[in-house]
């Protein structure tokens, strides 16, 4: 396939950067955009899905909304890795944490992500429930953290298909059983992708909501408070 792809209207890849952040908002990415970028190009507006391309303290990234869940993120980062020669993908996104210990607006990196979806069997006959991120880009991560003085916890998280459960308590069973210290619903086609497409992608999340203790963030508390995450995902312009 070349270029400009069914779902991004891009007809030059020199426009975006070899790195890109996703949050799952596209209004997240403008946000970022606006606040961080100076001499900002617009490269999508396909469905809404805005991505912005310019400069943080002077060296150049790429931001860009996923949607939301593995069929959406599948499709954009697919398209990122395999037809605009994106390096990089870094998904920075929220998360609900499955375990008392974790607190509103901690921190995550995501070291390894499992899930039932059959995401990456469909797309690659991969039939593991675990696919781990970047080892490279997570040390950078670390680094970068350090740097900003920012502590983040790293382990291995669940990566939904399902944001309404029906069973409430199915979280103490990915938790206690499969170790996973909270929900999200993107990172494993993500990694699936990566893996497929023999490119580099992570996850830092912040926790907007504790399924356990019931804590929650509204969105508004939420646009101002990512901005940790959002910090250290843009040490990666180069
Ligand atoms: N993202 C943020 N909170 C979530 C939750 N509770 N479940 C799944 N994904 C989430």
């Amino acid at each position: 396939m070349s270029i400009p792809t069914p779902h991004i209207e891009c007809k030059d890849k020199n426009l975006i950067a070899k790195t890109v952040l996703m949050p799952g908002d596209p209004l997240r990415a403008k946000f970022i955009a606006d606040t961080y970028l100076t001499d900002v190009v617009q490269f999508n507006h396909v469905r809404n899905m805005f991505g912005f391309t310019g400069n943080y303290k002077g060296k150049r990234i790429s931001v860009m909304g996923s949607g939301m869940g593995m069929p959406s993120i599948g499709i954009y980062s697919y398209e990122l890795f395999n037809f605009y020669d994106v390096e990089n993908i870094i998904r920075i996104g929220s998360c609900g944490a499955y375990t008392k210990d974790l607190k509103l607006y901690d921190v995550l990196l995501v070291e390894e992500s499992w899930s039932q979806s059959t995401y990456a069997k469909v797309q690659n006959g991969y039939d593991k429930d675990v696919i781990e991120s970047s080892k490279e880009l997570n040390e950078q991560i670390e680094n970068y953290a350090k740097e900003l003085n920012i502590p983040i916890v790293k382990g291995r998280i669940h990566s939904s298909d399902v944001f309404y459960n029906g069973d409430f308590d199915a979280y103490k069973k990915y938790r206690d059983e499969y170790g996973c210290l909270a929900a999200e619903m993107e990172s494993f086609a993500l990694f699936a992708n990566a893996k497929v497409s023999d490119k580099k992608a992570s996850c830092i999340l912040t926790v907007s909501d504790n399924i356990e203790t019931k804590e929650e963030t509204s969105s508004e508390e939420r646009q101002n408070a990512f901005t940790k995450m959002m910090e250290i995902a843009l040490q990666f312009a180069e």
